[in-house]
């Protein structure tokens, strides 16, 4: 499975934005659209990434139910998006019928890979435990979500890193494991919890890490860029 570092554009605006991927001097990375920039500017905003030759990972956790998220997807899929998500949370019925209508929204050969959110990267077993009232073990509850999300027919999962592993062996080396919360050795944590290395992400299974800070904020974005990529593909 090709591993991959897919870039999170979390900028307020498309100025911002635009003027980011113009320092990639014409390569394309992969990047990830989500809640902020989506909201701030529509659709259009994918619309004009796609047609600069992005492939594009559409980050908006949908969680409603099963018929407004099956009208939604439709929507989406007609964006063109190469990959999209859910939250598992929604149950099993709600991410059939985003599938469905992913595929009532583009043809056959273009259907954007859904991906289900099992717990966010900035939630920790503590606070899972005491303020959501999931009782046990986080990453027995994340392998568990992985599982229903994989019943359910998607095509992966979003996880921590430091998840992958074993959701790889309870669901399957195909079953794609997309994991934020990655930093470079040494750096500050923000807010996230359950975070670790690109080289140590790609040890543990991930198939595509996601990076925003560590690459938006870096002094240099280019070379931050293809350090995570160095250090994700070769494992060092
Ligand atoms: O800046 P940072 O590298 O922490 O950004 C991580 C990105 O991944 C953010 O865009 C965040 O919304 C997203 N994300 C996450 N945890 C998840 C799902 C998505 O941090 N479980």
């Amino acid at each position: 499975m090709a591993k991959e570092v897919i870039i999170a554009l979390d900028f307020p605006g498309k100025k911002e934005t635009l003027d980011f991927l113009d320092k990639f001097d014409g390569r394309k990375p992969f990047v990830k659209i989500g809640m902020e920039l989506f909201y701030a500017e529509g659709p259009d905003i994918v619309r004009d990434i796609k047609k600069r030759g992005h492939r594009i990972f559409l980050d908006l956790k949908l969680h409603d139910i099963p018929n407004t998220v099956k009208s939604a997807m439709k929507v989406l899929a007609g964006l063109g998006v190469d990959m999209t998500n859910v939250h598992v949370a929604g149950t099993k019925m709600m991410m059939q019928w985003a599938l469905e209508g992913l595929n009532a929204g583009t043809d056959s050969k273009n259907v954007p890979m859904l991906i289900g959110v099992t717990q966010l990267t900035s939630t920790d077993q503590k606070r899972m435990n005491e303020e959501i009232l999931i009782p046990g073990d986080i990453n027995d509850v994340v392998v568990n979500y992985a599982l229903t999300a994989k019943n359910a027919g998607l095509a992966g999962v979003v996880c921590s890193p430091l998840e992958a592993g074993a959701i790889k062996q309870t669901c399957g080396e195909d079953f794609v494991t997309v994991t934020p919360g990655i930093r470079f050795g040494g750096a500050m944590i923000c807010d996230q919890s359950r975070i670790t290395t690109p080289a140590k992400a790609a040890k543990i299974g991930s198939d595509y890490i996601v990076m925003g800070r560590p690459i938006t904020q870096a002094q240099d974005p280019v070379s931050a860029y293809d350090r995570a990529m160095n250090e994700f593909l070769t494992g060092k």
